[in-house]
């Protein structure tokens, strides 16, 4: 049977990495999720069945702690699937990423807690065998729980901000305390000592250094994201999305189990190229992400300021113009998804192209809410592919663009990243829709975007707002056009 579950282990670990193979495109994504699919269900079955060994195991006399651990494993994996079917069902696209940021929080208390059983387990072993566990290694043991329950607990309340944060339930402006790098760095030099103090320990003593950790690591995870900044958040799910990768890793160690161990170093490393690449196009040093607070000195700037008077514009006046355009970008944002207006605008780009206008999108990095959320959209309503350009494809060309269509992006086609060093959002590439002859910006009111900054795009010269849902106004431009 071990044999067999081995062999299913490492099937269920070459599947994952045909699953993040085919998730780095498009067109295999669906087939990357069935591979994940495939690999999460065979892992589950293999351990059960190892738990299942145990019970006709001759050489355990007391079998009643596997038959409990048994029925709490298939009540709580019931329990469990119920809620998480329940929520993805519910969850919208746009409320995803606070989704995955409360995921991540519990696979962070999932390393603290195993951390803490792994713990007492050998401890209460230490205190009725006496000193049943070897100096070597209980040491490197004891290192492998420190850790791992470390950068549980940093996962776990750094995620819950997240969640906070990207929900709206907390403000995304920074907080930034002072002095907030030498709390940090002071919170690492003390759980460096706790953890050499916890790996000469044995038995009930190592409680204390554990202990002190968890609640300075739990103030870590809290203060690093919570002094990160709205539109920074992106590169900091997927960071977390990392750190609960390495937490699944550390639990892996724990409970020496192979395929936990895989599991999150995959999830680990995979999110750790996704930040780099995100902080990449950012314009962000992947060492300040991992510092906390970074993308802002604290000084936050850019609301409260004249920009002058903006212009409005209506939806006929916006069809004319199109009509008569002979280039026309497209630059959605995350409105466009709350408004689900990817259909019409997949309608008016149809029309536009068979009156001879040439018509292309241009899509940042960040815009929406999660990593490809555009082009998903945009792919659902059939798009063709080669008109959707990347942020650096598209930038040189707005100069010779006739019409800029911003459908609900807004920190995204901000000036102020590239012209307010003070700003949350300064050294953010943006797309330079304002150098495009016309600019038509689609969205409700006046108000900030994600990152809570005015844009002074709006009361430029060549920018004109139509306000309303962007569906209901892109469908309004359609019926015009004919
Ligand atoms: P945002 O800056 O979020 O602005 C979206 C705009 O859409 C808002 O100003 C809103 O204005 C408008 N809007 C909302 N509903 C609308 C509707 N029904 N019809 C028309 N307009 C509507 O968008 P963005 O430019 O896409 O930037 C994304 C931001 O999210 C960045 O700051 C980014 O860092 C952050 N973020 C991104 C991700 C990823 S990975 N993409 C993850 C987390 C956070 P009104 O309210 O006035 O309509």
């Amino acid at each position: 049977m071990v044999s067999f579950v081995t062999g299913a282990y490492i099937l269920a670990a070459l599947l994952f990495i045909l699953a993040l193979a085919g998730l780095s495109k498009h067109e295999t994504a669906r087939r990357g999720n069935a591979f994940g699919m495939a690999g999460m269900a065979l892992a589950v079955v293999a351990t059960l069945l190892l738990v299942l060994d145990y019970l006709t195991d001759d050489l355990i006399v007391d079998k009643t702690p596997i038959v409990i651990g048994l029925v709490i494993i298939l009540v709580a994996g019931t329990v469990g699937a119920v809620i998480g079917i329940r929520l993805a069902r519910g969850v919208e696209m746009t409320g995803m990423p606070e989704l995955i940021a409360m995921m991540h929080s519990f696979v962070g208390l999932a390393a603290v807690l195993v951390g803490y059983n792994t713990f007492i387990e050998v401890a209460s072993a230490h205190s009725t065998v006496g000193g049943a566990v070897g100096a070597e290694s209980g040491a490197v043991h004891n290192a492998e729980v420190f850790i791992g329950v470390f950068i549980g607990a940093v996962t776990f309340t750094g995620s819950i901000v997240a969640n906070l944060k990207l929900s709206a339930r907390m403000r995304s402006a920074p907080i930034a305390l002072p002095g907030r790098h030498l709390l940090n760095l002071g919170i690492l030099v003390v759980s460096a000592v706790l953890m050499v103090w916890f790996m000469l320990t044995d038995g009930w003593v190592g409680m204390a250094p554990l202990a002190v950790m968890t609640v300075l690591a739990l103030v870590l995870g809290f203060h690093l994201v919570a002094a990160i900044g709205g539109g920074d958040m992106p590169v900091v799910v997927s960071m977390l999305n990392s750190y609960s990768g390495w937490a699944a890793a550390a639990a892996g160690f724990m409970l020496g189990n192979d395929l936990l161990i895989i599991t999150g170093a995959l999830v680990g490393s995979s999110g750790a190229i996704l930040s780099y690449i995100m902080c990449k196009a950012m314009n962000r040093s992947f060492v300040s992400v991992i510092a906390g607070g970074f993308g802002s000195d604290g000084a936050v700037s850019g609301e409260a300021r004249d920009y002058g008077e903006h212009r409005e514009i209506q939806a006929d006046d916006v069809a004319d113009l199109l009509a008569h355009a002979s280039s026309v970008v497209i630059t959605p944002g995350y409105g466009m998804a709350v408004a689900q207006a990817q259909y019409p605008v997949a309608e008016m780009t149809k029309k536009l192209r068979e009156k001879g206008v040439d018509v292309r999108f241009g899509i940042h990095p960040v815009a929406g809410r999660l990593p490809g959320h555009m082009n998903v959209l945009l792919a659902e309503a059939r798009v063709p592919y080669d008109i959707v350009l990347e942020m650096d494809e598209v930038n040189d060309d707005f100069p010779d663009t006739d019409v800029v269509l911003v459908i609900g992006a807004n920190d995204t086609v901000n000036p102020a990243a590239l012209e307010e060093p003070g700003s949350p959002i300064a050294g953010m590439p943006v797309l330079e829709v304002w150098n495009a002859r016309d600019v038509i910006v689609f969205k409700r009111s006046m108000a900030t975007g994600y990152a809570g900054v005015q844009n002074p795009l709006f009361f430029k010269d060549n920018a004109q707002m139509l306000f309303g849902d962007a569906k209901d106004k892109v469908n309004e431009i359609v019926a015009a056009l004919g």
